[in-house]
Parts: structure tokens; sequence; C-alpha cells
């Protein structure tokens, strides 16, 4: 069975950080989703899940346990503005207005237009309608798929609230910066480790959603701090699994670097798979939906069009294409984005 995650607990005890999840995530069987899967001809893989939805802050998801160390970042830094980009219906600026409330830092949001075509409840509600209420300021960026210029804006922002005696930190989108993020699913599988061992379960594989790749690196870093060699299988929801898996590979790296670890992860222990992606980041396909509803009439759990429905249809699938050996445990990382459901409504309420 597992050890205690000593080497992450050491690795990471110099960065600053800041309290933002007041208690673990539930990490446990997936009960109706194992036994409906287990109807399927020779499928017997049992699934657990880690409830990172549930984070404790501003309607949870993955986004709490990075910005427990970018906002340590800032705040030892003595900055009061937090400026930062993504998708209009972006869970990473929800989660950053709501604990730039908490504690008491202005927040910025711009936001860029990545998803074409959607209707004004896309453009109003989920995550919308919550930066506002959070008190964060919006701005719009034209473009979607430009990384650099999105970041470069940014900078641009910053200028304006130094110009009014704020001192701004950056939270970057380009994975060309110090990843200070991932340190978060460092942190996440440690937490992981500690619940296996203390539930006696052996976990032979993990699914998330990678779109940053933030998670996903972190995740690998983290087994590999500790020596454990589960495979992460990463369902892409932003671009192609090669383009992906060389954005792993790259902030894994630079992790490594801030982490001053000299291990290395092997390419081939960087899994991708873009075949969930549908049309592209943040358009829902029917396979998506169809998981969506699964997993929501099964087990009561919601999952969203952009993030966690698209891991959830690839963990589906995946299963019944036989991928994982029998009798195995598989954990799927919850990664959340319910909010977004709501932006989502006209697609998803199809059935009566
Ligand atoms: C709900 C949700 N799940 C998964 C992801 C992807 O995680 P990462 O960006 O760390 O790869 C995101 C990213 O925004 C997200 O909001």
């Amino acid at each position: 069975m597992y050890d205690y995650p000593a080497n992450i607990i050491t690795a990471l005890k110099d960065f600053p950080r800041v309290s933002l999840l007041s208690q673990k995530t539930p990490l446990e069987k997936l009960h109706n989703l194992t036994n409906f899967l287990s109807k399927d001809e020779n499928n017997s893989t049992n699934f657990f899940i880690k409830r990172d939805d549930l984070t404790s802050l501003a309607m949870g998801g993955n986004k709490t346990r990075p910005l427990e160390f970018i906002l340590g970042e800032a705040l030892s830094k003595e900055c009061d503005q937090i400026i930062i980009t993504g998708a209009v219906q972006s869970n990473y600026c929800r989660s950053a207005a709501a604990a730039s409330a908490k504690l008491g830092l202005g927040c910025h949001i711009q936001l860029e237009n990545r998803v074409l075509d959607m209707d004004s409840t896309y453009h109003k509600n989920g995550n919308v309608l919550l930066y506002k209420l959070f008190g964060a300021k919006i701005s719009y960026f034209p473009e979607g798929e430009n990384e650099n210029a999105a970041d470069s804006s940014l900078l641009e922002i910053s200028k304006y609230y130094k110009s009014i005696g704020k001192k701004p930190y950056i939270i970057n989108l380009s994975p060309e910066h110090d990843p200070i993020g991932a340190l978060g699913y460092v942190d996440g599988i440690k937490e992981i480790i500690i619940q296996c061992k203390n539930q006696n379960l052996k976990i032979d594989g993990i699914i998330t959603a990678s779109g940053t790749a933030s998670t996903q690196a972190g995740i690998l870093t983290g087994l590999a701090l500790e020596n454990l060699k589960i495979p992460v299988f990463g369902i892409c929801v932003r671009r192609n699994k090669y383009d992906q898996k060389k954005r792993i590979k790259k902030v894994v790296g630079k992790l490594l670097k801030i982490l001053h670890s000299n291990i290395s992860i092997k390419d081939e222990d960087i899994h991708t798979d873009d075949r969930w992606l549908g049309k592209g980041y943040g358009i829902m396909s029917p396979e998506v939906l169809d998981a969506i509803n699964l997993l929501a009439k099964t087990d009561g759990i919601l999952t969203d069009p952009t993030y966690s429905g698209k891991s959830i249809a690839g963990l589906i699938e995946l299963t019944r294409q036989n991928n994982f050996e029998p009798n195995s445990n598989i954990l799927y990382l919850h990664t959340g984005g319910h909010p977004n459901i709501f932006a989502y409504e006209s697609l998803l309420n199809t059935s009566s």
C-alpha cells in the first residue's frame, strides 16, 4: 500500500500559500456507474471519484488548489490586485474572483471570445453572472486562441492599475511562465495518496480533463516525486493530443525546475486522448451530452459541457473499449465546472 507522501510535503514546504480549501474533498466509490458499466460484456472495472467539484470555494472545481499557491505568491509580494484571463465561461476566473473577494484583493477578469456563435445565455449566465456577484471588473479580448496576445493584454491592463496606485499580480495563461498553479495538484495528489492509504485502496489509473495542463502536470509530478507508477489519462478539452502532450511536457519541466527536483518524467508516461474534444474547446458533442446525462442519472453527479462532461465521456468510452485491466480500480478526478451548465441551457435542455 502507499507510503505517507513525505517527498511531496518536503517539496512544497517553502512555497507561500493561502488556505482556500477548508477540508479534503471526498474520494469514494462510484457505485452506480460501476454497476451500470459492468453490465457491458467483459468489463469489471471499479470506478472511484475524487470530488474536486466540491472544493470549498464558490461552487468548487479544480482551480481552487492552484489558487492556494498563486494567491499565496501574490500576497507574499504584497500585491492587492489580481488580473486574470480566460474564456467567457471560465471556472478559473470565477474561482479567482471568489478567492480575491475572500482575501480582500481586487480582481480584474479579461474574457476571451473562445467559443463562437453562442447565445446570449452563454454570455450572461453561469460563471459570467458569478464574476459580477464576486465584484470582479470585466474586460473583453476579441481573440480566443492567442495566449501570448492575451497575456500581453494583461500587461497593458496592469499598467492602468499601477497608475491608480495598485500593486497588480498577473495570472498568465501561456505555459512560458513559472507554473506556480501546477503546485496545486502536486499537493492534490498528496491528498489522494493519503485517502487511498486510509481506505486501503490501490489505484490503477487516473482520468482527468486536461486543458491548461496544470492539473495533469501537477498529478504526474506528484506521483513521480513519490515514485508511484500510476498512469494518468488526460482527456483533452482544449487542443489536440499532440499539442497537449507537448504542453504537459513543458509544464512538467518547468515545475520540476521550480521544485529543484532532478527527477524526470518520460514522454511515454504522458497520456493524452483527444477523442472527446469534438469540434473544439467549449463545443459539446452528442457523446458528451449522453455522458453528462448518464452520470447525472446514475449517481446524481453533475458534469459540464466544456470540461468534466468530456472527461466522463472519455471514461465511459475507454471502459466500453476494454482499455482497463479486469478488476482494476480507476479514479476519476472530477474537476468541476458546474456553473457553466447554466450557460449551455439551450443545448442541455433536450429531455422532457
Ligand atoms: C472545470 C475544469 N476542469 C478541468 C480543467 C482543465 O484543467 P487544467 O487547466 O489544469 O488542465 C479546467 C480548466 O479551466 C476546468 O475549469
